[in-house]
Formats: C-alpha cells, structure tokens, sequence
C-alpha cells in the first residue's frame, strides 16, 4: 500500500463528507516529529469558499476524522493546521501485510504503458567515457523501477554508429595505413580518428577526400561497407565487455545507421507538411515560422528561435536531428510505443526539444521526454578527465573502483573473509560504489566523482548499504532463521526506535512509484540510506535474537523487512547484493 496515497484518499473523502467539496487536503509529512507524522493545510484554502476562518474549518475537518483507523490523533494547531499522527496498531498492520508481500506492498499501476528507454548511446572509434556511463547506469535503474510497477519496457542502445566520423576513419586509413585495417584495435582507431581530425582541419584537399568516402559508405560502396562494420565490431568488443561488468543487458542495439533508409522519406514528409522547407539548398525547420506557416507557434522558447534546424544538407547529407526524428517514428509506428524516455546529457536538450517538436507536429501519439543529467567533474569543477588530459575511460575507473574496495575491505576486515573470497567481493564492492555514488545525485546536478569519498563504509555509498544488507542477513544466520518463513499479524511499534524504524518501513512502495514517476533514482538512495540509520538505532537499543515471545517475532519482522527492502532496492538499482564484505 502506498501509504501516502491511501491516507490522502481517505482525508479526501472525509472533507468531501464534512464539507461537501473536493478539495486536495495538501497531506505533508511534518518537519518536527513531536508533532505527529503528516499535517494537512487545506483549511486555509477552504476558509474562502466556505465562508468560515481557517481554524473552524480545521476543527470540523478533526472532528471528522476522530475515529479513523489510521490516527491514533488528530490535533488543530495555529490558524487551522492538523497535526496527524499515525497510530501504531494500524502501521504495525500495515507493515505486517508488506512482510507476507513477494512485492513489499508496491502495487502495480493501475495503467501500464509501453515505454522505450534510449540510454547509453556510445559512438563508435571513441571510447565509452564516463558521460556515457551516467546515461547507462541511470538509464538502468530507471528501467529497472518502471518494470517493478508494472510498465512494459524495452531498453535501447543508440549507438552513435554513423556520420561524419566514418568519412574522416576511412580517409584516414588510406592515408596512415595503406588502407590496412589488420592488427588495429580501439585505441588504433581512436589515433586514426585523432590524427585524421587534425588532417581534415589543415588540409582540405583530405577533408575533401574523407567527405567522398563517407558519401561512397552512404551509397553502399562494399569497400567502404566492409570497413565501417570492422569499426562497428572493433567498438563493440571494447564496449561489451564494460556492459556485462555493470550488469548490463539491452533489449535492442538499433544505433543511427539502422534509420538511414527512413531519413529520405521522413524528409520528405517534413517538406509535404510544411514544417521544414528549403533554403540554400539545404532543408531546414524555421521554428520562428511555425506561427505563419502551420498557425499555431513553436512551443517554449523555440517559438522565437531563428537558429533553422538543418535535416538535410546541401550535398545531400543527414544529420543527427533527422536520425532521431525518423526514430521517433520508428518507436511509434513499429515499436507500438507509447512513451520514450531519452537518458541523454542536459546539454543536448535543445536538440531533443527541437526533435520532440517535430515529432509532436507530426502527430505521432508518443510521449517523448528528456531525463537529463549532468556532468560528472574532477576535484577541480572541470569534467572527470585523466592526466594526459584524454577523457578517462569506463575500463580504467571501474578498475580503480575495484581495486580501492579491495583495499578497504581488507584494512577493515569486518567479516574476516579470505583474500581470495575478498578479491571476488572487491568486484562487486567496487562497481556497486560506482552506480551508487552516481545514482544518490539528483540527476540534473553536476557531481564531483570522488574516489575517496566512493568506497565510504559509513556514509551514504553503495558499499555501506551492502554491508548493511549483509549485516542483516547474519542476524538471520546467526538465529537459523528463514526471514521469508517469517509471518506476525502485526508488528508491535513499542519503544521509540521501533516506530521510527516502522515509519521509514511504511514509505517504501511510495519511494518506488515517486522514484520511478519522476526518474529520479535517487529518491531510492535516500530511502535506503535513511533506512539504514534507523535500522542501527534500533538494532542499538532493541535486542533481537535475545529478546523473547511477541516482542522477538515482531523485532525479527521489522529486521527482514529492512533486508527486504535493502535488497530489493539495491536491486533496482542495480548494485549486487553481498553476502558478507
Ligand atoms: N551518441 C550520442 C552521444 O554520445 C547519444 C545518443 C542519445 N540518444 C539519442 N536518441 N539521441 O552524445
């Protein structure tokens, strides 16, 4: 049960029978405990149209609600505030039902739509970099919570497999290489696209040549056709690997070249509809034309946007806009769906409102939105590079993630494990630091990657919750207790720390349909992390395995459901779970 829903509901229905009107009771949890869990505000907005003060209006609101399960009191403060507080025979009830859950009590929605999730996205001959790893590990996570309640989704990579670069790569080998590609591999692809760049830019009899290349590509050339998939398969044994190290697998690897017999046609039809015409030669969408030429404006600020968006250029190219106008056709027409989301750096977000635009134009019925994020800087506020000053590669820094959770692992030693058994667990350590640190942001920030700051065994990181988690699980082990046999009819919220920990408890379904409603995985780090400092309260003050009867079952329930609910929100986050570190 989303428990804030549910009480929102219920304090709804009970002004609509007090007063007679709808109204939203504005239910906020309370900032000072001591005054109860949730308070609600709508008595200053009815005092109005009720023709009554503030605090009349709370009081009958009260007095309405006396007698409800779920407050064990309901209090008028100030000028017509109420002060809830939840009673704790209903939540223990409550927080009994989770327990005997598979689901925890997250309900499904109750319309579940089909969503393409674009994320990750790397271009080929350049490395996967850290910008890229924000979008997959968000990307992940966000897919992950969306199936939890119950939407169908198809995770897409959209590799950037196509354009410019396989003109300067082809030119470039010719010109470096004799045309031979044997013996080259990524970092030799890298250089040539590198040194091929440089060429370009000093030599336009090159840049001319490299432009002649990608056009013969573009036509189907078997030479040139030959060498892009050696580039394409040279990326990809560079890239999968990384994939399989996060754990990560997509549904399709539909990259830019996969629309390149649509983009004509879809040109074409921006020309018949009149959203793009031409100029120069090239054609181009004139946003600040809209209102003229279609009757109705641009939305936002594209409404006054004289920069045109080019589709085609004059020598008969495509560009990436027009890629991703045809994909949103694509996901529509073919793929049945009825969101995407794009999990694509803030700073391309005027691309994807122009694209959506478009698209909206169109008519296509498809919800399209940008989940943005920002980037991820050094120490210094500048983008995370390495020391030569190259943008510092996935391979590396999971490496060092690796590594450093070792080392604490086994300067801490908390569970006196192997080194063996360390080196194993240092994997999944170090990786889950990584997405956790990246994760716990709120994802339209920047973030300084700290490597210090990342294997942290007391803060907010990812191994910190694991441990948790493995934590939990030996107070099972050390008990020989199944926590999934366990069963109670409520748990009983006795001392203070019982019902703190039982409050945080409660929230949890809430926490997954907020998170995934607003992309914002985050949410879910907060959750956990809270989740854990009260769990430690408790297990301070409240013998488990050494208390007896009622008391002990019930400790032991609120003590499974804290793992339960680490575990399965590690899991939507997608950080392995440890048994021991
Ligand atoms: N390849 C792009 C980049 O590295 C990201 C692709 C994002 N997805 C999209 N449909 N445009 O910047």
């Amino acid at each position: 049960m989303r428990v804030e829903q549910h009480l929102e509901a219920r304090v709804r229905q009970t002004i609509q029978e007090a007063l007679g009107v709808d109204a939203d009771p504005l239910l906020r949890p309370t900032k000072d405990p001591a005054l109860g869990d949730y308070q609600l505000n709508a008595a200053f907005a009815l005092a109005k149209s009720q023709k009554s003060s503030p605090r009349q209006i709370a009081e009958r609101i009260a007095q309405a609600l006396q007698g409800a399960p779920e407050f064990a009191s309901v209090e008028v403060a100030g000028g017509g505030f109420i002060n809830l507080r939840l009673s704790e025979e209903w939540m223990g009830e409550v927080l009994a039902q989770m327990l005997g859950d598979q689901r925890l009590g997250v309900p499904l929605v109750s319309r579940p739509e089909r969503i393409v999730v674009d994320y990750s996205g790397p271009n080929i001959a350049k490395q996967m970099h850290v910008g890229h790893l924000r979008s997959t590990i968000l990307g992940h996570a966000i897919i992950s919570l969306l199936r939890f309640i119950g939407h169908e989704v198809i995770g897409d990579n959209h590799l950037g497999d196509w354009g410019t670069q396989f003109g300067i790569l082809i030119a470039a080998l010719r010109e470096f290489r004799g045309g031979d590609s044997s013996g080259l591999d990524i970092s030799g692809l890298e250089a040539l696209y590198r040194d091929g760049t440089r060429k370009a830019s000093e030599d336009p009899a090159f840049a001319e040549r490299a432009r002649l290349e990608l056009a013969r590509l573009q036509q189907g050339d078997a030479e040139n056709r030959a060498l892009w998939e050696r580039f394409v398969a040279l990326t990809r044994a560079e890239i999968e690997p990384i994939y399989e190290r996060l754990g990560v697998r997509f549904d399709l690897w539909l990259g830019e070249s996969f629309y390149q017999p649509m983009l004509g046609p879809t040109v074409q039809m921006l020309l018949e509809r009149g959203i793009a015409r031409e100029d120069e030669g090239a054609v181009c969408v004139f946003f600040n034309e809209w209102k003229e030429r279609l009757g109705e404006a641009a939305p936002g600020r594209l409404a006054n946007h004289k920069e045109p968006l080019i589709v085609k250029k004059r020598d008969g190219a495509y560009l990436y806009s027009t890629t991703d106008i045809a994909t949103v056709i694509y996901r529509s027409e073919e793929l049945r769906a009825n969101r995407a989301l794009y999990v694509v750096d803030m700073r391309q977000s005027l691309h994807f409102e122009q694209v959506f635009a478009i698209a909206k134009r169109l008519g296509y019925p498809i919800e399209l939105e940008h989940v943005g994020f920002g980037a991820v800087l050094d120490a210094e506020g500048k983008p995370l590079k390495t020391r030569e000053g190259k943008a510092i590669t996935l391979a590396a820094l999971l490496d060092e993630a690796e590594k450093r959770a070792f080392e604490v692992m086994k300067s801490e030693n908390i569970f006196e494990i192997s080194v063996d058994e360390m080196a194993l667990i240092a994997r999944a350590v170090g990786i889950g630091a990584v997405k956790y640190a990246d994760l716990k942001q709120n994802r339209l920030s920047d973030y300084v990657f700290d490597f210090d700051k990342l294997i942290d065994l007391k803060g907010n990181s990812g191994p910190y919750m694991q441990y948790a988690g493995a934590r939990v699980r030996s107070i099972f082990r050390k008990g020989g207790i199944d926590p999934l046999g366990l069963r109670v009819k409520r748990v009983l919220l006795q001392s203070p720390e019982e019902r703190s920990l039982g409050r945080v408890l409660l929230r949890f379904p809430e926490i997954i349909h907020r998170a995934a409603q607003a992309r914002e995985p985050h949410q879910l780090t907060d959750h956990l992390y809270a989740l854990s400092r009260e769990f430690s309260l408790f297990f301070e003050r409240c013998p488990v395995l050494r208390s007896e009867g009622a008391t002990r079952d019930s400790r032991l329930a609120l003590t499974a459901l804290v793992g339960a609910q680490i575990q399965k929100g590690l899991e939507l986050l997608g950080i392995e779970a440890v048994e021991r570190m």
